[in-house]
């Protein structure tokens, strides 16, 4: 049956998010009806509504959800009514060579859910029957979406799904940039640039993978001391003499700097921070008009190397009880991460406390009744 449901959209860049009521279409073949339970609101979410991620508005909202299965489409053998499951925003369809060589992130076909499911129809309407996009498959921050098997993974875990949402973007980008994507060498030496929900991952992914330092850059006070409880065991205030100060830290640059900002200037600090044979992770997401430039020499002479990372290079049905495992065993911080909890009709604070860096992730819940 198709669902009345509140939805988070962003209707023209630039203007604050409405909350609408919409229409949610029930699944085709191989999609499945999700009854959201939480939401986090991702700094993606943000760029979306400005432009310096370009979907097309009108748009609906949100790719880091968690809720439970109320409908299955034709064909729908791997979930059924009941499941608990977590959006994945890389559509992963299994079959092209990104995923047989076991990088789903590049999945041929996630470059063609951007803002609709992956066939490139859609399931949401407004109020007037106009069709809503929906942000990279997902669309999630709302009361119900209809997604693609391929961008949904389950839950087996008993995580309670306010926090098991965040695992669907912010926990997965960042702990993934450093297990997955730097394959870091316990004993070393980081800097983590933006500790805002990416970069305080990325700080407890270093903490877990064994780094000997971490170092927290932020122009945020607060924010650095929240990265001191996720591990930090430094912080620099982000300004010009930042790198400099990095490397005297680390006597003479450190082995891994994550960017987790997404502004090329921010880049350069972070590839100044590097120590000979550093890396440097690129995760935050700059206007399509952003340059970088790095010392060319730096790179056969110094061997120190650039590498963007996409949803922390995750392999989701592998990575997701990875992580849930290491939250049941007390190393990952999923509780500490929650510091807001918005009603949907606050969503437009949300974005505005987002903006205003207040939180380590704001978090909108649906039905408080649901668990
Ligand atoms: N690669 C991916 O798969 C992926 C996934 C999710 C988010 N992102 C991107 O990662 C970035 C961070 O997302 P988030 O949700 O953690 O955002 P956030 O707003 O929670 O955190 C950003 C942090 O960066 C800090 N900051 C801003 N300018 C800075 C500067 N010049 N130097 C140092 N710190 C600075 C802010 O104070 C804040 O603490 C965004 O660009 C987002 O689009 C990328
Ligand atoms: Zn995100
Ligand atoms: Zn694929």
């Amino acid at each position: 049956m198709p669902q009345q449901a509140k939805a988070v959209i962003c209707r023209e860049w630039n203007q604050p998010v409405t909350v609408e009521e919409i229409r949610v279409d029930d699944p085709k073949r191989n999609e499945v009806m999700v009854r959201m339970h939480a939401c986090g609101v991702c700094h993606s979410d943000l760029s979306a509504t400005t432009g310096v991620i370009a979907l097309p508005p009108p748009l609906v909202l949100g790719h880091e959800g968690a809720g439970e299965v109320v409908a299955v489409g034709e064909g729908v053998t791997e979930f059924a009514v009941g499941d608990r499951v977590i959006s994945s925003f890389v559509s992963m369809c299994g079959q092209c060579g990104s995923c047989q060589s076991g990088r789903p992130v590049l999945c041929d076909t996630a470059s063609k859910a951007l803002w609709t499911l992956p066939d490139g129809t859609l399931r949401t309407t407004d109020g007037d029957g106009k069709p809503l996009n929906i942000f990279s498959g997902c669309g999630v921050m709302a009361e119900y979406a209809t997604l693609h098997v391929n961008n949904v993974v389950k839950v087996t875990e008993d995580v309670p799904l306010d926090r098991a949402a965040l695992v669907g973007c912010a926990v997965m980008t960042g702990v993934g940039a450093v297990f997955n994507t730097a394959d870091m060498q316990p004993g070393s030496t980081a800097a983590v640039f933006g500790v805002g929900g990416v970069g305080l991952n990325a700080i407890q992914g270093c903490r877990i993978a064994g780094a000997r330092q971490i170092i927290a850059v932020d122009m945020s006070e607060a924010k650095l001391a929240t990265a001191k409880e996720f591990g930090a065991t430094h912080t620099v205030l982000a300004d010009e003499t930042a790198a400099k100060a990095i490397r005297k830290m680390s006597g003479g640059g450190v082995d891994y700097a994550f960017e987790c900002v997404g502004r090329g200037s921010v880049v350069e600090t972070a590839f100044a921070s590097l120590g000979k044979g550093g890396l440097a992770v690129i995760v935050g997401v700059a206007p399509r008009e952003d340059k970088t430039s790095v010392r060319t020499l730096a790179l056969p002479a110094e061997e120190k190397g650039l590498k963007g990372s996409w949803f922390g290079s995750a392999r989701p049905r592998h990575d997701f009880p990875r992580l849930f495992g290491l939250y049941a065993s007390g190393a990952l911080k999923l509780d500490e991460l929650v510091t807001h909890r918005y009603g949907i009709e606050e969503a437009p604070q949300a974005f505005e406390d987002l903006e205003a860096g207040k939180n380590a992730r704001g978090v909108i819940v649906f039905d408080a009744m649901q668990g």
